[in-house]
């Protein structure tokens, strides 16, 4: 029995069991069977969740790029390893073997050391999910640089908050992207982003629409003709094990996105690991992640997981409804994708289209299927299981979290029986506990509570840049020696957990984590606004929807501003991006307010859910008079 490679349900319970028995012999002997190390590490895992502090295998050197391409050139240097399909299926698709990515970003890599990039700088990218998001982000890691991908959707502010929290050196974006019909002024954004960013001293501009822009002397260098002059050849920077990989953000419940930073060997080895085992890979399977790159899903199964086991990933760079609603089923069939890992949001929007759109095409290839992101509504998991897999490919729903770095609570495919809306079991060296209120752990089976995790795993992220503190308190706070998700879940009657939910002030809008904090600062910056609070309400496609109860500082005032509507969501827009307009907007007279001035947000909940039977207990309000008139008023 490997423990790399579980194939039935009894060996997946055996090598847990070992996994929770003997964590240190168990990661140990996966690190061993299945990487490249330069020097081996002399301690498995130290750790304190007080301080809160973890090292996995301590003193190893190693670098991830060797495993993600170099240990693969002797025996798969002409297997695909990125398979590019562009926003036009009219465009051909690129096939981009292990050596062609060696050289890519060997070039890369050397063009960033030129420019004065060394180990350690913070390098963001900003680019569409084009093969130079893969060249570059590798590239990063070749040199030991440490990438921050901020997604290409987040607008100039937002990009300015994530390249100054971590002084990024240098941005690397491209002249535009597609987006269905849409392009993207990317370097413009950029342009305006940096006008804030003092700590950005170069540029490099990719050509992908071939737009007019304006290039700043001394700062911005087109990227073709330096990758043109550079050699391919680029010795790997040899890294500690807990030497930061990367730095990803996240929102967070106060304004400020949390910067998350991964190691490297810890990351390396949980990626690998999960993904090989989630998703059973074999030789031959075309893997595809329709997440972006930009977000924790695409760096660990995009990027890293796949690349690790030198499998072949699709990097897409449409949408799902260009040219129309059959562009994934179209996807999969010409490129005969085994595994297809997407978004319950995807699904349901996909669901409400006409099934012609599925049935021209023959999605024979397919063996399992995958969810991520957000909880799976029941309808959206048959529809998925009945259309799109036939009732034969397995799904696999993959609960987990940026911070968490790799999927946490996942079926096998093939062989954990799969249960609609359950993530079922953790996975091996995955320890999950629920805790009620008071701090407890809540023993037994159908008990729901707050979701923990109570040991060390390999890709946990080790802090939030330079803010160990907030770390600290974000995760390790709560329930004493445990991790807390900030998701709830429940256990059902054998043991499989079922997530419910965030149960904070993060809402998760089409699978995208959004903090309420940062939204609700910019409709404050408003001149009209005194104070507003968002909620989540359910939406059929998105998940959850955005609902805003906004004071304005002179009653009344929303009459004559025929506008206000509009200019709230284009400040929303302005500050964190279009994903968090508001879907509805309630102009009231107060908010409820508990004695201490927290705003109640568990009764604007109910309220933007339309569930008025028990409001629970409001005498603890400032002002329960405001219920009332908020109730009759609202949408
Ligand atoms: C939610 C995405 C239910 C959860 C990988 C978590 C899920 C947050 C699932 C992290 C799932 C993710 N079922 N909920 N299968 N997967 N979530 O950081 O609330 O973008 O805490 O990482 O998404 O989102 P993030």
């Amino acid at each position: 029995m490997s423990n790399y490679h579980i194939k039935h349900f009894e060996e997946y319970f055996q090598i847990y069991r070992k996994s929770v028995r003997d964590p240190e012999s168990f990661w140990s002997e996966v690190a061993e069977e299945h990487f490249l190390w330069q020097k081996r590490w002399d301690n498995v895992l130290e750790w304190d969740f007080k301080k809160p502090e973890v090292k996995w295998f301590s003193n190893a050197k190693l670098n991830i790029t060797q495993n993600c391409i170099d240990r693969h050139l002797q025996t798969k240097a002409e297997r695909t390893a990125l398979i590019f399909e562009p926003n036009d299926p009219n465009e051909a698709a690129q096939h981009i073997t292990f050596r062609k990515l060696h050289e890519e970003v060997g070039k890369f890599a050397n063009v960033l050391k030129e420019q004065g990039i060394q180990k350690g700088d913070r390098v963001c990218i900003y680019l569409p999910m084009i093969p130079d998001l893969v060249y570059s982000t590798l590239a990063c890691a070749r040199i030991g640089a440490i990438h921050s991908v901020v997604f290409a959707g987040f607008s100039a502010k937002a990009l300015a908050t994530r390249i100054n929290d971590s002084e990024c050196k240098m941005v690397i974006t491209s002249d535009g992207g597609y987006r269905g019909e849409k392009t993207i002024d990317l370097k413009g954004i950029v342009d305006t982003s940096l006008e804030t960013c003092p700590s950005v001293e170069k540029v490099l501009v990719a050509k992908r629409i071939n737009s007019e822009i304006s290039m700043k002397e001394g700062r911005d260098l087109w990227l073709a003709p330096l990758i043109d002059k550079a050699s391919p050849d680029c010795p790997i920077e040899v890294m500690d094990a807990e030497d930061p990989l990367f730095i990803l953000y996240t929102s967070g419940s106060t304004g400020k996105p949390k910067g998350m930073v991964h190691t490297t060997a810890g990351y390396m080895v949980y990626t690998a690991y999960t993904f090989k085992n989630v998703f059973q890979y074999r030789e031959g399977d075309i893997f595809w992640c329709t997440a972006d790159i930009g977000w924790i899903t695409g760096h660990s199964y995009i990027v890293y997981g796949p690349l690790l086991n030198g499998a072949t990933t699709v990097l897409f760079e449409g949408i799902p409804s260009y040219p129309d609603f059959g562009r994934f089923w179209q996807v999969i069939e010409k490129h005969k994708v085994t595994q297809f890992y997407t978004a319950p949001t995807a699904i349901r929007t996909l669901a409400k289209e006409n099934l012609s759109y599925l049935d021209n095409h023959d999605l024979s290839s397919l063996k399992i299927l995958g969810s991520v992101g957000e909880p799976i509504n029941e309808e959206a998991w048959h529809w998925y299981n009945d259309n799109v897999g036939k009732k034969k490919s397995p799904i696999v729903d993959t609960w987990w979290q940026t911070e968490t770095g790799g999927i946490m609570i996942s079926p096998i495919a093939f062989s954990t029986p799969t249960k609609p809306t359950y993530a079922t079991l953790p996975l091996p060296g995955v320890q999950v506990a629920l805790m009620d209120e008071k701090g407890e752990e809540i023993k037994g089976n159908q008990v729901d509570g707050r979701l923990c995790i109570k040991f060390p795993w390999p890709s946990m992220a080790r802090t939030i840049w330079g803010d160990h503190e907030r770390y600290r308190t974000t995760y390790f706070d709560t329930f004493e020696n445990k991790y807390f998700t900030g998701d709830g879940a429940l256990r059902d009657e054998v043991g499989y957990y079922r997530i419910t939910g965030r149960v904070d002030d993060i809402i998760i809008v089409s699978g995208h984590n959004l903090g309420t904090a940062p939204i609700e600062d910019a409709i404050n910056e408003h001149p009209a606004v005194a104070e507003s609070a968002i909620v989540g309400y359910p939406h059929d496609i998105k998940g959850n929807a955005l609902y805003g109860f906004i004071i304005l500082k002179e009653v009344g005032e929303s009459r004559i501003h025929d506008n206000l509507r509009k200019e709230i969501n284009q400040l929303i827009t302005e500050h964190v991006g279009p994903i968090a307009k508001l879907d509805k907007i309630q102009f009231t007279v107060g908010l409820p307010k508990t004695r201490s001035g927290k705003i109640m947000r568990r009764i604007l909940r109910k309220i933007a859910c339309k569930d008025l039977t028990n409001m629970g207990d409001t005498s603890t309000l400032l002002n329960p008079e405001v219920v009332q008139s908020i109730i009759d008023t609202a949408l």
